[in-house]
């Protein structure tokens, strides 16, 4: 496995690669959900490449920001053990020369759900997917459905803006009592942990949204929204854990009665 810190020399390099290309992109601190998109990649692709950055314009709190766990050198590890051929880390410098004068913005669906209570949150997350995406001219790129929102807009970016790439969903994986693989759960301690097994066995309950925002606040979460629509539930939440908050997501779908 390879890493490449600079993005002039990897964009040399990627000008010599033969066969088809998987693309990961993560903010690193991986853990078995990155593990399933890798291992996918691996299987269906010639070449895999992860990139691991932790991308500044996303987070609309600095706190957030700061409390971002990294875990590099676990993270190479478990690449290497997955079979990822290339790691791409670029600095700030490099991928925003232009100072983040250019964005890609969408103006409906990414105001909906996690954008509304995030500002600019999701126009950081297209703006440096595609970015990467143009670094590494991948054919498949792997997106969790975890972030179901994140999903649906980078696919629709790319087919608005006609990039040739596929952009592939994979399921969420879950630990034992149903919590999302989520690289924010390394922030939890004991109490807020079990605090955070119980969003996703409310979210399947056949409760309604509103019974289900009054059941988490009971158990001392905020919740920023629980919304159905179209047989998903999306919900966010905020866990208070040693002076940390940690910023919880999840979506479902729903049977039929
Ligand atoms: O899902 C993530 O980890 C990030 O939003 C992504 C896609 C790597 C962009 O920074």
């Amino acid at each position: 496995m390879r890493t490449f810190e600079n993005m002039q020399e990897w964009v040399a390099f990627r000008k010599t690669l033969e066969g088809s290309v998987g693309f990961v992109p993560t903010m690193g601190a991986l853990h078995a959900g990155h593990g399933s998109l890798l291992q996918r990649s691996v299987e269906e692709n010639d070449v895999t490449v992860l990139s691991i950055y932790v991308n500044p314009t996303q987070f609309n709190d600095p706190k957030d920001l700061a409390n971002y766990p990294d875990t590099l050198d676990a993270d190479l590890e478990l690449a290497q053990k997955i079979g990822v051929d290339y790691v791409i880390m670029p600095g700030y410098a490099e991928l925003y020369a232009d100072n983040y004068r250019y964005q890609i913005t969408e103006s409906e669906f990414s105001r909906e759900l996690c954008g509304q209570n995030r500002p600019g949150h999701f126009t950081g997350v297209l703006t440096v997917v595609m970015k990467l995406l143009n670094l590494v001219h991948a054919n498949r790129a792997y997106f969790g459905k975890k972030d179901y929102q994140q999903f649906q807009l980078v696919k629709d970016m790319a087919l608005t803006f006609f990039l040739d790439v596929e952009i592939v969903g994979c399921a969420t994986i879950r630990e034992k009592d149903g919590l999302a693989m989520s690289s924010r759960n390394k922030l939890l301690d004991a109490r807020s942990r079990r605090l955070a097994g119980q969003l996703n066995c409310l979210l399947r309950s056949h409760r309604s949204d509103a019974e289900v925002i009054e059941q988490l606040q009971a158990l001392g979460l905020t919740v920023d929204y629980v919304i159905t629509r179209e047989r998903r539930r999306f919900a966010a939440v905020v866990v208070e854990c040693a002076e940390k908050t940690v910023r919880l997501i999840d979506n479902v779908g729903l049977q039929k009665a």
